[in-house]
Order: structure tokens, then C-alpha cells, then sequence
């Protein structure tokens, strides 16, 4: 019980002032309830709207691929400059600090490896999610392809359900197969099937027309970097990304096989959340190599 002594009434009422109705910076996302709204904030910086995630979770499908060969050694020192990481509740739970003190995004499906085709993928209990107070779950949809398609759409289905749940944004990831088209408009349809299945994140690629395929998908997309580029070029790549509407990046192979990781996930930042240019920014990656 609160010391009643000098409990004072209160005189300060805004009588007159119409409350504050706050907007919410994520897309698509205003309707959404507390504790989804907390953990989208956590992701996307609230001054910009913006998020770079570090991804790797590659490791799942690919195993000891180059620059996640030891993650204590080569991610580690990444994550103080990340938004918020990607990666599998394995190495979360064996390589990554607990007091890292960032949202965590998880890859939450798994099947088989690159050494099969696509994948079967099944999704993780939700109360390991939850275990591990991740802030996103993310799972990969399989669009256009004839064997995978309905179950991956289910997965992402089953996921949203478990985890709206408990406040649990879910990020729909499409995933290319070998026989589908880079373009915007398979990019936009797959984009927009996740974002339809309840998908509150889309991670999706850039390509030609990508300002199209962030118009028709009504939540936040973020790209993944793909294969490793020259690092002017990946940075051009972030450039045009977020100038035609992406909400962030969700990159891996090219910052952690970078020749200077801590460097390259810098100059993302800055171009993410200060508008660096290309150029700016790989002039900010070489300064800091120095
Ligand atoms: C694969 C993924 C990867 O995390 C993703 O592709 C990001 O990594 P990269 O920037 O290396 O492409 O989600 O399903």
C-alpha cells in the first residue's frame, strides 16, 4: 500500500485538449492489438519506419556455409548494430548471447537441405517461440510450385493462427524455385498471398517494377540481399530497395561474407535509416575498413 501521506488529488487534467490519438508507423498495422504493435516496434525503429534485420538462418538448409562456419566468431560481433536478427532456434539458443537484448525473428520451419529439391518444411511448436520471447516468426512460401505450394500456404496459415495468438507478428518469406520468374509480377503475387494468409511482414527480393509489388502488398516489405555482390552494388541495392517502398532488409550473405562484415552492416544502416546514397555509403564502408 502506497504511502497515503501528502496524497495529493490530481490538477492536471488537459480539460480542453482533445486526447492524443497516436498513428502507428508499421504498414498495414493500426488495427493491430498492444502487444503485436510492441513487438513491430521493436523491429521497425519507430523513427524511421525502418529495420535492418540480420539473417542467418541459412545454416538450416545449407549447413556451415561461408561466413556462418562460427557464429560466436563471425555473427556475434554483428548483432549490436542489427534492428533485429534472423536465425533457427538452434543457434539462437547454442551461439547467441542471451543478453544481446534484440528482437528476435525466428525460423520457425524446417524440412530437408540443400541437397534435395524444395522444401517439406513442417513448423516449430509455438510454445518455443514463445520460450524464446521471440518478437517474429518466419516462414518460407513455396508459390507456383506445384508440389510445395499448398503446404507451405499452410504452413504460413497455421503459424499466423498460433501466433496471433499470442501477439506474435508472422513474416512470410517467398522463396524462388529454379522454374519461376524474377519479376514483380510473381514477386507481387507472392507477396501479396502471404500478406492475404496474414502474413504481418513479407520478405520478398528486389527486381524491376518492385515499387509495384510494395503498392499491392499492405504490410511492411523487407528484402533479402541474395547471393553475395560486390559491396557498391549491394549497397545500391538497399539504396533502390528502400527508395521504392521497402520497409528495411532482411540481409545475410551480404554483410557476414562482406571482407569487412562490421563494416558493411554499418553503411546498410545508413542507408536504411539516413538516406545515405549509394556512394555516401560505400564511402562510409571503406572509411570504416580502414
Ligand atoms: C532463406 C532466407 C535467408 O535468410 C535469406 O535469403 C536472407 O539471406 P540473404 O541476404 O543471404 O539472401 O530467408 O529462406
Amino acid at each position: 500500500m502506497a504511502d497515503l501521506d501528502d496524497l495529493r488529488e490530481g490538477n492536471n487534467f488537459g480539460l480542453g485538449v482533445a486526447t492524443q490519438q497516436q498513428g502507428f508507423h508499421v504498414k498495414g498495422a493500426a488495427n493491430l492489438s498492444w502487444g503485436m504493435k510492441d513487438r513491430l516496434s521493436r523491429i521497425f525503429n519507430p523513427a524511421t519506419g525502418k529495420a535492418v534485420m540480420l539473417a542467418f538462418d541459412h545454416g538450416f538448409i545449407m549447413g556451415p556455409t561461408s561466413g556462418l562456419e562460427r557464429i560466436d566468431l563471425t555473427i556475434v560481433p554483428l548483432i549490436e548494430y542489427a534492428d533485429c536478427i534472423m536465425c533457427t532456434r538452434g543457434i539462437l539458443q547454442s551461439a547467441v548471447p542471451t543478453d544481446v537484448n534484440k528482437p528476435i525473428c525466428l525460423r520457425s520451419d524446417a524440412g530437408t537441405s540443400i541437397l534435395t529439391e524444395l522444401n517439406d518444411n513442417v513448423v516449430i511448436d509455438i510454445d518455443d517461440a514463445i520460450r524464446m520471447n521471440v518478437s517474429a516468426m518466419a516462414v518460407m512460401l513455396a508459390v507456383g510450385d506445384p508440389a510445395f505450394e499448398a503446404k507451405t500456404i499452410a504452413n504460413l496459415y497455421a503459424t499466423v493462427d498460433k501466433a496471433s495468438r499470442y501477439n506474435i507478428p508472422v513474416m512470410g518469406i517467398t522463396a524462388v524455385g529454379k522454374q519461376m520468374a524474377r519479376d514483380a509480377r510473381y514477386f507481387g503475387l507472392a507477396s501479396r498471398i502471404c500478406a492475404e494468409n496474414g502474413a504481418n511482414i513479407v520478405k520478398t527480393y528486389y527486381c524491376d517494377g518492385f515499387k509495384k509489388v510494395v503498392a499491392a502488398c499492405p504490410v511492411p516489405v523487407v528484402i533479402a540481399g541474395g547471393k553475395k555482390l560486390p559491396e557498391k552494388e549491394a549497397l545500391e541495392l538497399c539504396y533502390n530497395a528502400i527508395n521504392e517502398g521497402a520497409a528495411g532488409v532482411d540481409m545475410g550473405r551480404n554483410v557476414f561474407q562482406s571482407e569487412n562484415p562490421v563494416a558493411m552492416i554499418q553503411a546498410v544502416h545508413a542507408v536504411v535509416h539516413k538516406g545515405l546514397t549509394p556512394d555516401q555509403g560505400f564511402e562510409l564502408f571503406q572509411d570504416l575498413s580502414k
